[in-house]
């Protein structure tokens, strides 16, 4: 992972990239690297999954936190708390769960292949979640996780 980031960081300096980020990582993984600190880590992150470690590292560090799997892959959409919650604000519990990263300071990464629900999934600035129903959201339980996680996909030796 290392010779990988300090790759990145040559294609920066070259002007090939703009800025440089990670994806899955974990706080004992950014120990590995030197230099410049990834602007951006790409974890799987929603409303059942608030990976709450990950998270605080990247906010003390300055690092967005971009969530993959905004719906929980569609799981998400059965919650019965979700979708009670989405009712009371009159929008689709998509927009309320990406609604929810958002005011997380979480850029959401959701995917559609459906062209309406993509239009949908855009028109999440009209509403805002309160505070109390915040809290709510993030006391759900583990829901819609995806089974992943990255100290099987990603090296532990920070030399690899
Ligand atoms: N970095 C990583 O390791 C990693 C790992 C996994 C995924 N990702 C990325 O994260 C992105 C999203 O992940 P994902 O596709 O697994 O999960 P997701 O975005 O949470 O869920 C996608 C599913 O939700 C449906 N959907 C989307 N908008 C909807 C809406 N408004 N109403 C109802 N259903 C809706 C989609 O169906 P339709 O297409 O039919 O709308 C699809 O079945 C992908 O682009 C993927 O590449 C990254």
């Amino acid at each position: 992972m290392r010779v990988t980031w300090n790759a990145f960081q040559d294609f920066k300096h070259e002007g090939l990239v703009k800025s440089i980020g990670v994806a899955n990582f974990l706080p004992h993984h950014f120990a590995a690297l030197e230099g410049e600190v990834p602007v951006i880590d790409q974890i799987e992150y929603h409303i059942g999954y608030l990976q709450e470690e990950a998270f605080a590292y990247c906010k003390e560090h300055d690092i967005l936190v971009e969530g993959w799997a905004a719906l929980g892959r569609a799981e998400l959409l059965q919650s019965a708390t979700v979708q009670t919650m989405a009712a009371t604000y009159q929008v689709n519990p998509a927009q309320l769960c990406l609604r929810f990263c958002l005011q997380q300071g979480v850029l959401p990464l959701v995917k559609s292949a459906d062209e309406q629900r993509m239009r949908l999934n855009r028109d999440v600035f009209s509403f805002t979640i309160t505070a109390a129903d915040m809290e709510k959201l993030k006391s759900v339980g583990q829901v819609a996780w995806s089974g992943e996680h990255p100290d099987k996909a990603i090296p532990l030796d920070p030399a690899d």
